[in-house]
């Protein structure tokens, strides 16, 4: 903060010496006029936020959700870099950001390994590292604040309870059931979990998981990468998209093979579910039945991140781990709630 305030400060005392000096302002009202500056300069709170980059409409909606909770109008100056994607240009705007003296860093991961030492760089500067969206899994939890994201294991978990479901009253046997799972970047909290929760249901309910490959989030790779497994495999019937841009892209590759994105398993129709429920295309889909469930992941976190930053300044100590609520949306009539570690989840019809 100090340095972009220093800045301003700068510019508004020299407007105000400017215009002083034609009202002939003696050296006191000029010495007031500086140390109003300064307290008024001081007043904003400096927020350097590190986002992984924009590689889907989720990450959009969050950019922007954090753009709006912090501004100058409530007292931020918020300072914002893309990290297109890479884990070294994060730990570059980190070491940045403690240059900057900045007084509060929030970090949006890519992945969750190899964050201990710029971490380290930042508590050693006082500054506090508030994570959102994605978790690091340093082994001193005490290298961050707090963090604020989606339960992504639980994700996972909701939609497998959901495929069970829907299979188990169309009478499809377990073992008919031959899922891919089109994975989101490789070592991210959002992937790990939502791929554990796959792998664990179709281990236990014998599912046939016939492949996991990345799609990067992306819908390029969505597409690219369901184009292969269609041409891997002739018998798969569930796709499993670890968000709506790859399921999207997926979409397009099943209908440029000739084959049909739908729910009728037995007709032969393929069936893709996915998470987000951000893209308006993916939820016009979702209507149409192409996409037959979304889990939903909520990217609103600009005001949690606020209230936690709020919460630090007021000297309290927030909860470490802030999970968000999150639903499942579908407009397939078959299944109304799914259970899951003994908690009742509506699925959601109209959205
Ligand atoms: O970490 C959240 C995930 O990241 C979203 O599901 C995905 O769309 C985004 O890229």
């Amino acid at each position: 903060m100090r340095s972009f305030i220093k800045g301003l400060s700068v510019l508004l005392l020299a407007a105000a010496l400017l215009g002083g000096c034609g009202r002939g302002n003696s050296g006191d009202q000029t010495d007031n006029i500086s140390d109003e500056m300064n307290n008024q300069a001081d007043e904003y709170t400096t927020v350097g936020f590190s986002q992984l980059g924009a590689e889907s409409d989720w990450r959009s909606a969050n950019t922007e959700s954090m753009m709006t909770a912090f501004t100058e109008k409530d007292g931020y100056s918020l300072i914002y870099k893309n990290g297109q994607q890479k884990q070294a240009n994060q730990i570059t705007a980190i070491r940045t950001f403690i240059q900057q003296e900045v007084d509060y860093i929030v970090l949006a991961p890519a992945t969750e390994s190899g964050w201990e030492s710029v971490l380290e760089e930042a508590r050693e500067a006082g500054i506090p590292v508030i994570l959102v969206d994605r978790r690091v899994n340093t082994s001193d939890k005490n290298l961050y604040s707090c963090w604020v994201g989606s339960d992504f294991e639980l994700e996972g978990k909701k939609m497998a309870a959901w495929i069970k479901a829907y299979t188990e009253k169309k009478g499809i046997k377990p073992e008919e059931v031959n899922i891919v799972n089109i994975q989101g970047n490789i070592g991210s909290t959002a992937q790990i979990g939502r791929s554990r929760g796959l792998a664990n249901a179709a281990r236990d309910n014998g599912w046939n998981l016939k492949a996991e490959v990345s799609g990067d989030f992306t819908e390029t790779k969505g597409r690219e990468v369901m184009a292969a497994l269609l041409k891997r495999f002739d018998d798969v019937n569930v796709v499993y998209c670890e968000n709506d841009n790859m399921a999207i892209g997926a979409i397009d590759a099943i209908e440029a093979a000739g084959k049909k994105a739908g729910s009728d398993i037995s007709a032969g129709e393929i069936m893709v579910v996915s998470f987000d429920g951000v893209n308006q295309d993916a939820l016009s889909f979702a209507r149409e039945g192409r996409i037959s469930c979304i889990a939903e992941c909520n990217p609103l976190h600009g005001p949690r991140v606020r209230a936690l930053i709020e919460a630090l300044i007021s000297g309290a100590e927030p909860d470490k781990f802030n999970y968000v609520e999150e639903k499942l949306f579908s407009s397939l009539p078959e299944v109304e709630s799914v259970t899951v570690d003994g908690e009742v989840y509506e699925v959601e019809s109209d959205f």
